[in-house]
């Protein structure tokens, strides 16, 4: 419905809610959705399976480089694979999480995949792209951009419930704390940049983000 072509880029931090809502207002919109954070996973996927040393920065960007990636970026239909393999579920391992930052504070590895992150943008035509330097660094230029932030409180009680209160408070907040520290070395998402809107949802339920975030969208549509 005449949308031409139209970038929408989320930045934000972990538990924020950030995938489920981008990936619910592009169902809504019939927008593509791209996680950007599914690339870095399954780059490490990749380090890991091929014995990739951490500590070689050098050997880390060039496993980067070529890793045979490929993910979909149809809402209804996240998959994301490394070869033939389906890595889907893969990716969303506790030692991909505790791996990831390898790849994402490695510089030339980023430039590989912001290089490919622009390809995929660039080869839909609208596109909801989320991760943490969309807005400032892969799309500047996105028509809309939005960092969604939620309380420490808001994101602890979200994970809290996502892993069926089996930890104690005390080990999840130093868990997102870590998280939280080990990814803005990589990219700084805590602040928003010029031009970017901040969509705070820790008082708002899933349905008032995507709501609100929808709105935003098609005011400028
Ligand atoms: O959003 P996520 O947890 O799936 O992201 C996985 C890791 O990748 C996380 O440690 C932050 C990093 N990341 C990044 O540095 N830049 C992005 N655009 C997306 C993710």
């Amino acid at each position: 419905s005449g949308h031409g072509r139209l970038v929408v880029a989320v930045d934000g931090p972990s538990g924020s809610g950030k995938s489920s809502v981008c990936r619910a207002a592009a169902r809504r919109l019939g927008a593509e959705y791209l996680d950007t954070g599914a690339m870095y996973r399954a780059a490490t996927w990749y380090c890991l399976e091929t014995g990739v040393d951490f500590d070689d920065e050098s050997a880390v960007a060039v496993a980067v480089e070529e890793t045979p990636l490929s993910l979909s970026t149809d809402p209804d239909h996240q998959k994301v694979w490394v070869g033939e393999s389906d890595v889907t579920h893969a990716i969303r391992e506790s030692r991909i999480s505790e791996a990831v930052s390898a790849v994402a504070t490695n510089r030339q590895a980023r430039s590989v995949l912001i290089a490919e992150q622009r390809r995929l943008i660039d080869a839909a035509g609208f596109v909801i792209a989320e991760g943490r330097d969309i807005t400032t660094v892969v799309a500047p230029d996105a028509q809309v951009r939005v960092l969604l932030t939620a309380s420490a409180e808001a994101r602890l009680a979200r994970r809290g419930a996502e892993l069926g209160g089996g930890q104690s408070a005390e080990a999840l907040q130093r868990q997102v704390i870590e998280r939280d520290v080990r990814d803005s070395a990589a990219a700084n998402f805590t602040e928003a940049a010029d031009g970017v809107a901040v969509l705070d949802s820790s008082e708002l339920s899933f349905e008032e983000t995507v709501d609100s975030l929808v709105g935003r969208i098609e005011s400028v549509q």
